[in-house]
């Protein structure tokens, strides 16, 4: 079922636990997403980055695949299809390809602009019904070639984005896109709960989900953050799965060269993964 984001983080606030956001690149990342989510009767969200929608050959693609494959497998669970750091042009596209949500970027712009174009786009996707995400403060590391810094956000800056009537709010606490460096100080709870502070009930997203602690993400879940953004960790345990059935040889037996024997270690790897975060995010049975 493709939805708005909406109830979902609603209910998530509300509940204290978080919704994954879940980044797609493929048609076995997204089915071993869909299945695991229906599996463990989770809302989900799909996120898809500007450059994977790209690769994917467009977000007409993208937003074709995902529908059929929802209905065709017969989910049940609440499905959002989200655009992730999206740019202005970007989000439009999104809207006209037949996204649920979205997700506009606008933390490398000075405030100012990011508040203008957050104020417009906020309001298309009120209009359509749909679910939007700003960001305020970058999220650090490096995604689809836009490298960020890291920095923490502003806590009234936030209250200005929040009080425009947006979904979910992003607000770097110090997370990072990626692997975290070995000297990362770790989440700034500070941070978190000034923002808290200032936006009361306004649904928080936490990126970088890959590499941080169980008992971070769990007092970030306390302190706020109902949507939790996980790509790399993904994306790892595909290509370990991956390079161990091929280091074993098991490509060269029989029929393992065949696309769907070759890629299945990793699909299931996938959904492993997925099925951990569900479980700490605290989303399994929310459906
Ligand atoms: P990771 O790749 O660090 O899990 O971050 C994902 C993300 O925040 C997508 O927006």
């Amino acid at each position: 079922m493709l939805v708005s984001a909406k109830e979902m983080m609603t209910k998530a606030l509300a509940g204290k636990y978080a919704v994954g956001q879940f980044n797609i690149n493929n048609l076995e990342w997204t089915k071993a997403i869909l299945l695991t989510a229906q599996e463990l009767q989770s809302p989900v969200i799909l996120g898809v980055s500007e450059g994977a929608g790209k690769y994917m050959t467009g977000f007409k693609t993208v937003a074709a695949m995902v529908k059929a494959m929802d209905e065709e497998l017969g989910i049940t669970v609440p499905v959002a299809l989200h655009l992730d750091h999206g740019t202005y042009e970007g989000c439009y596209k999104c809207v006209k390809a037949g996204f649920s949500s979205i997700m506009f970027d606008g933390s490398h712009y000075p405030f100012e602009e990011n508040l203008a174009k957050s104020t417009e786009l906020v309001h298309v996707a009120d209009q359509l019904g749909l679910s939007i995400e700003c960001e305020v403060g970058s999220i650090g590391g490096e995604e689809d070639g836009v490298v960020g810094m890291g920095e923490c956000a502003d806590p009234d800056e936030c209250k200005t984005i929040a009080d425009l009537g947006v979904t979910m709010l992003a607000a770097g606490i110090g997370n990072i896109h990626g692997k975290y460096p070995a000297n990362w100080p770790g989440l700034s709870f500070e941070t978190l709960a000034a923002i808290k502070e200032k936006v009361g009930d306004m649904p928080l997203v936490l990126h970088g989900g890959t590499g941080i602690p169980d008992d971070m993400i769990k007092k970030a879940i306390s302190l706020g953050v109902a949507k939790i953004n996980v790509n790399t960790e993904c994306q790892l345990s595909f290509q370990e799965a991956t390079r161990k059935y091929i280091e074993e040889g098991k490509d060269l037996q029989g029929k393992g060269f065949d696309p769907r024997k070759l890629l299945n270690p990793g699909f299931e790897a996938i959904k492993a993964k997925v099925k951990e975060k569900m479980e700490l995010f605290g989303s399994v049975g929310k459906a």
